[in-house]
């Protein structure tokens, strides 16, 4: 009895020590920066509830082998509950590697270090309580206890506790600081979280040709059939597409771009509109962004060249500069897209580049932004010379678009279209409907998606995804349009860095249309979501999720002629592994889906559920959930077809559920859609969605979710 109610003891001070742990993490930070480079990492109650239930089933497994090993009472002495107190430091410890390894919470290594550290803390306290009796007076108990803890030093079995439970740092240190093995956590991760299958995949698209980090690749607006590639090293490659033939380099900045770290290399580049055209200005020209990295520090810029002469060099040497910004040296938030709007200015994405003395400014440097030049220097009406020269920097070879947001401010920076945005590494616009869409990389917890509109203030730093920062005051009359994201999602261990795709236009893939597509740079899954939801969403679809190319990073996700989706993916740093990856249908053995058995289900019948909906929501829906109800007409051609195969393709269970429970703006879709939470029960709502799916089609990849919701009635 003793025995259990000790054992029963230390698992609730596990749990207390990580409730402890967490609220002094939150506060304080005991990890040296020297050590481990992280941002604070900010944790959720969920991520806490994860923790505490791994530590303690560590502890509780660790304390059954000691017991099974040491024998029974763990206060029959100093020494044997000195040894439990070493059992319980292996067992945290391997939980937290686990957590590690396996989960997908948030991983703060502070929160683990210090519930670790609280939790022994109160573990040695617990330990002199029980045994101050034998020991006569707590204070007697706690010098026996922490005697004995130094006297076992001598066994070499603590020895290897100690050094086991010093591995953590090791691995978060190697995690940090050498891809190929944060790449290798990252598979294992995502291996360990596989969801639901998913509707798409990604494979190689360009054959046998591969390159060493590529970071960018366009389409010149005249050639469908070549594509150019830009790497972070600074080469320029065009090759035949889609075969992949005939890979030959145009360029080589590399000597340009310097050493390569952080988040620095070149980073985007476009082809003037009129490129490969004879005859007009713009035939050879591309416009290339990247980092100059040099001893004396570091510039951002953008450089045209000439891509007509004959040789890499020849070509290298017609560089003409548009902008040069000089930024700190840390390496941070340069952003890095090149893209020629639909009215032939060319747009920049600019990153706060650490620059924290020019946030939400505009006659400061030309950073944390979006800028918008007239490179054809079209003048008159339309475009004026560069005015204000900007700090730490120098602009040239461009004008001034006259109807720029702040153009004609003198005291303002011209080329600002937006601002307020952080690392807007990729944007796109949407040759739909012209708008321009862009992922703007967020800090520890928040990635937005944003829809750019001219004089939009994007709110950083005051503002990440929906949440105040703390500490960060909002400007008394901030400039511009305070403009909150489209989409914003939080981070977990796989998932923190947006990679902005574009708004899908093409033939090849039906269902995607009118859809915006991106990427996280680390999971290296592709997100969807249509481009017509209105504001702050944290509903996306997940269409594909790689384990090939995970955490070997996503850079940028192009639409190209032939409708095909074309991510690229970078590969080791050092060697040719980086590729162009297409979107494809998944592989057949992802295409069974494994619904999960919604129970409560079960409770209402299919009848009732088909009677439910004929009350409810034939009336847009129609009776055969065909879209086709008496009020559709009203409705325009938004009511979904239920009975299509594109309608379930991507649509989760849960996004459905979703929809019915809390209406269409709910996952991104029109408000013509009610909410029915409230109105109809759960096990109604769950039957309903069911019914829904029931109406998909039978075909090879809708076998698997059909039969599990039929199973389900
Ligand atoms: C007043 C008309 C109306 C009624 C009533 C209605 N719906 Fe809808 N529903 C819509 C419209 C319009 C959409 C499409 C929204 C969009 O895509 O913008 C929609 C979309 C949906 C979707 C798809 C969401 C997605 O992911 O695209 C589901 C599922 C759905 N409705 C289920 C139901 C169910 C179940 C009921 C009855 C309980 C119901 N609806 C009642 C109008 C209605």
């Amino acid at each position: 009895m003793r025995r259990l109610s000790v054992f029963l003891l230390e698992l609730a001070v596990v749990a207390l020590g990580v409730v402890l742990g967490a609220a002094s993490a939150s506060r304080f930070r005991l990890i040296p920066k020297a050590l481990l480079h992280l941002p604070q990492i900010d944790f959720s109650t969920s991520d806490i509830r994860v923790v505490a239930a791994a530590l303690v089933g560590g502890a509780a497994v660790a304390l059954l082998g000691l017991r099974a090993f040491a024998g029974g009472d763990p206060l029959r002495s100093p020494r044997r509950a000195a040894s439990e107190l070493y059992a319980l430091l292996v067992g945290i410890v391997a939980a937290t590697l686990g957590l590690f390894l396996f989960t997908q919470i948030a991983f703060s290594p502070e929160l683990l270090l210090q519930s670790t550290l609280v939790t022994m803390a109160l573990l040695v306290l617990l330990y002199a309580v029980l045994t101050r009796r034998a020991a006569h007076g707590v204070g007697a108990a706690l010098v026996a206890l922490l005697r004995e803890t130094g006297r076992l030093l001598r066994s070499p079995l603590v020895w290897l506790a100690l050094i086991f439970a010093l591995s953590p740092v090791a691995v978060a240190r190697r995690f940090t600081t050498d891809r190929d093995f944060a790449n290798w956590v990252t598979a294992i991760r995502v291996a360990a979280n596989r969801r639901e299958a998913l509707p798409y995949s990604l494979i190689n698209a360009l054959g046998e040709t591969r390159f060493t980090t590529p970071i960018m690749m366009q389409f010149a607006r005249h050639d469908p059939h070549t594509l150019y590639v830009l790497t972070r090293g600074g080469q320029l490659w065009r090759a035949d597409y889609p075969a992949g033939t005939q890979a030959t380099r145009l360029l080589d900045l590399a000597e340009r771009v310097g050493y390569v770290e952080m988040e620095n290399g070149a980073l985007g580049f476009d082809l003037h509109p009129d490129f490969g055209r004879p005859g007009t200005a713009g035939e050879g020209y591309v416009y290339v962004y990247f980092t100059e990295y040099r001893a004396d520090g570091q510039t951002n810029r953008l450089t045209r060249f000439d891509l007509r002469p004959p040789t890499p060099d020849a070509r290298l040497a017609t560089a003409t500069p548009l902008i040069a910004q000089g930024r700190n040296n840390d390496g941070y938030h340069n952003a890095g897209s090149v893209v020629f709007g639909p009215d032939g200015f060319l747009y920049v994405s600019v990153g706060e580049a650490s620059a924290s003395d020019c946030h939400q400014r505009v006659d400061c440097a030309l950073v944390g932004g979006i800028l918008r030049l007239d490179v054809d220097k079209r003048g008159g009406e339309i475009s004026r010379p560069i005015g204000r020269q900007p700090l730490r920097g120098s602009a040239a070879n461009y004008y001034i678009p006259r109807d720029n947001p702040y153009a004609e401010d003198s005291n303002a920076l011209g080329e600002f279209w937006a601002h307020g945005l952080r690392n807007p590494f990729r944007i796109a616009f949407d040759r739909g409907t012209g708008e321009l869409w862009a992922g703007d990389v967020g800090s520890t917890v928040w990635e937005e998606v944003n829809r750019i509109t001219r004089g939009g203030n994007y709110e950083y730093p005051w503002r990440e995804g929906n949440s105040p920062q703390a500490g960060i005051a909002p400007p008394a009359a901030p400039l511009g349009t305070p403009t909150p994201p489209v989409l914003f999602y939080r981070h977990t261990a796989f998932s923190r860095s947006v990679i902005g795709g574009t708004v899908y236009r093409g033939k090849r893939w039906p269902d995607l249309e009118g859809n915006y597509l991106f990427m996280d740079n680390y999971s290296g899954e592709l997100m969807a979501i249509p481009a017509r939801v209105p504001p702050l969403t944290e509903h996306y679809a997940t269409l594909a999720r790689s384990p090939e190319v995970a955490q070997r990073g996503v850079t940028a996700l192009i639409e190209a002629p032939d409708g095909e989706v074309l991510i690229s993916v970078m590969g080791d740093n050092d060697h040719p592994t980086g590729m162009i990856a297409r979107l494809a249908e998944a592989d057949a053995a992802n295409a069974v889906r494994a619904a999960p058995e919604p129970k409560a289900a079960a409770t209402v019948s299919a009848a009732d559920a088909t009677r439910l909906f004929g009350v409810n929501c034939a009336r847009c829906h129609g009776a055969g959930g065909r879209g086709d109800g008496p009020d559709s007409q009203r409705l325009g051609d938004f009511v979904p077809d239920f009975t299509s195969e594109g309608f379930h393709r991507w649509r989760s269970d849960d996004e459905l559920l979703t929809a019915i429970r809390e209406g269409g703006t709910a996952v991104g879709r029109g408000p013509m859609m009610p909410p029915w939470q409230g109105v109809l029960r759960e096990g109604e709502l769950l039957a309903l969605r069911d019914l829904v799916r029931r109406w998909r089609p039978a075909g090879p990849s809708a076998g698997g979710s059909a039969g599990a919701s039929s199973a389900a009635q």
